[in-house]
């Protein structure tokens, strides 16, 4: 083992410009506290003459990230590239397989390979770190997969996206549209390449399919998860919500059920009163439901270079300390297959919002569908008129229902009745009740 941990950094983006930042900001005190110094000895990029405010001519500079991987001056592979296949599975698959260790922030690699890449790690006795993968700098990774070791999870959930979160928060406060919104998450550096991937929800599956393994001993299953993004929410729905006493986040949400696994990534309306309610903008929380801890939260920055590159440095203290613990907690190969709780199955209370026609006896009319699908309703609000023409308001009303828990099969089987109803104009709306206490 050389004197201090040798470091290639393999992408330069947001992230890799902000751990060398942290590198040099705060270096010596990482040395105090490991004992060991971090040197950053060779970093690879597609493009070399970008301005990142830092400076990089002091570092061997690699075009392919393999090369970097297996260059002799490097202990451990730090992979920034991200995407699931190419050149970032290329190299932390070369770094894994001649036994370097390898730290990511890339969920959606994990996401998709987790399983193998765990297997090829604990083959070469290497270790596979991705604490920066899931909620930035929440040490999520770590209290599941050490702290929480003594315990059944029976449910975690946790909004995971601070690009939807700053998106439906801004909406609420300032009633901005969504795509202002959006716009300024990209400006910030919240959003990802693609930012249809953070507000089409799978951002926050590949970080659920990551802790959906780690909570529950299960290998990887993103293609399992039920998925819905925040595109449709409209100021409409967030100001009913507000007026029932809910907020609409975007939820990660796995749990066991009698039939399986249940994960699913969905808006749901949460009471104002539960702590997650409360988590605005582009801050993260991740609430574990644990059979001997009880009910924990943990929040803090999901999404920025600082935030995640933080996490990355607490990946390389723990390896420069010497400290490796099995990828998702457990020997890869004793990862359990994963057991799919159907969608349909799901239990909880709906919000339903609906545009009817204004004339007698409709209301009534989906009251009997709902009675028929055996929903029970906890509560139906005729809302104001909001939709005006020629300065006349439409015939049409809004209309907000709000069941008691039932199944999802049960409100699918009335939806259906209920949008084939003349006197139902479009399709209705249909938003998830978290149960919370
Ligand atoms: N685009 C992500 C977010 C960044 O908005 O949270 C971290 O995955």
């Amino acid at each position: 083992m050389s004197q201090v941990l040798r470091i290639g950094i393999a992408g330069l983006g947001t992230v890799g410009s902000a751990l060398l930042h942290l590198l040099e900001d705060n270096g010596d005190e990482i040395a105090d506290k490991t004992g060991r110094g971090l040197s950053v000895t060779a970093v690879c990029a597609r493009n070399r003459n970008v301005d990142r405010g830092v400076d990089v001519s002091g570092y061997t500079w690699f075009d392919d990230p393999v090369g970097l991987a297996e260059s002799d001056d490097v202990d451990v592979l730090v992979e920034l590239i991200g995407g699931d296949e190419g050149p970032a599975r290329a190299c932390v698959e070369a770094a894994l397989s001649r036994g370097k260790s390898v730290v990511t922030a890339n969920k959606a690699l994990l996401a998709k390979h987790g399983a193998s890449l765990a297997k090829l790690a604990e083959a070469n006795g290497a270790g596979l770190s991705y604490e920066a993968a899931v909620a930035g700098a929440i040490p999520i990774i770590k209290t599941l997969r050490e702290a929480l070791s003594g315990n059944r999870v029976s449910r975690i959930f946790g909004i995971m996206n601070g690009t939807c979160n700053y998106i439906l928060t801004r909406m609420e406060a300032e009633k901005i549209s969504f795509a202002d919104c959006l716009a300024d998450a990209q400006r910030l550096g919240y959003a990802e390449a693609d930012p249809t991937f953070d507000i089409g929800g799978h951002d926050t599956a590949h970080k659920l399919a990551i802790l959906t393994s780690l909570c529950f001993g299960t290998e990887i299953s993103f293609d399992s998860i039920y998925l819905e993004g925040i595109d449709k929410i409209t100021l409409a729905d967030i100001e009913a919500a507000d007026q029932l006493g809910y907020r609409i986040k975007l939820l990660g949400v796995a749990q066991q059920t009698e039939t399986g696994i249940e994960q699913r990534v969905h808006p749901a309306m949460v009471p104002k009163t539960a702590a997650i309610a409360g988590i605005d903008g582009v801050t993260n929380a991740v609430a574990i439901e644990a059979d001997k801890a009880g009910s924990l939260m943990l929040s803090g920055p999901g999404a920025g270079g600082a935030a995640t590159a933080s996490a990355v440095v607490g990946d390389l203290a723990d390896l420069a300390r010497g400290q490796r613990v099995p990828v998702f907690g457990k020997p890869a190969e004793g990862l359990q297959p994963y057991v799919r709780a159907g969608m349909r199955l799901h239990e909880g209370g709906y919000y339903l919002a609906l545009e009817i026609a204004d004339k007698p006896g409709v209301l009534a009319r989906i009251a009997t569908l709902m009675a028929e699908a055996e929903i029970s309703l906890q509560s139906v609000v005729q809302h104001r008129e909001i939709e005006q023409e020629n300065g006349k308001p439409l015939r049409a009303q809004p209309v907000i229902i709000i069941t008691h828990e039932t199944t999802e099969s049960a409100v699918r089987a009335a939806l259906e009745r209920i949008e084939a109803d003349d006197s139902v104009l479009g399709t209705p709306k249909m938003i998830r009740i978290e149960k919370l206490s």
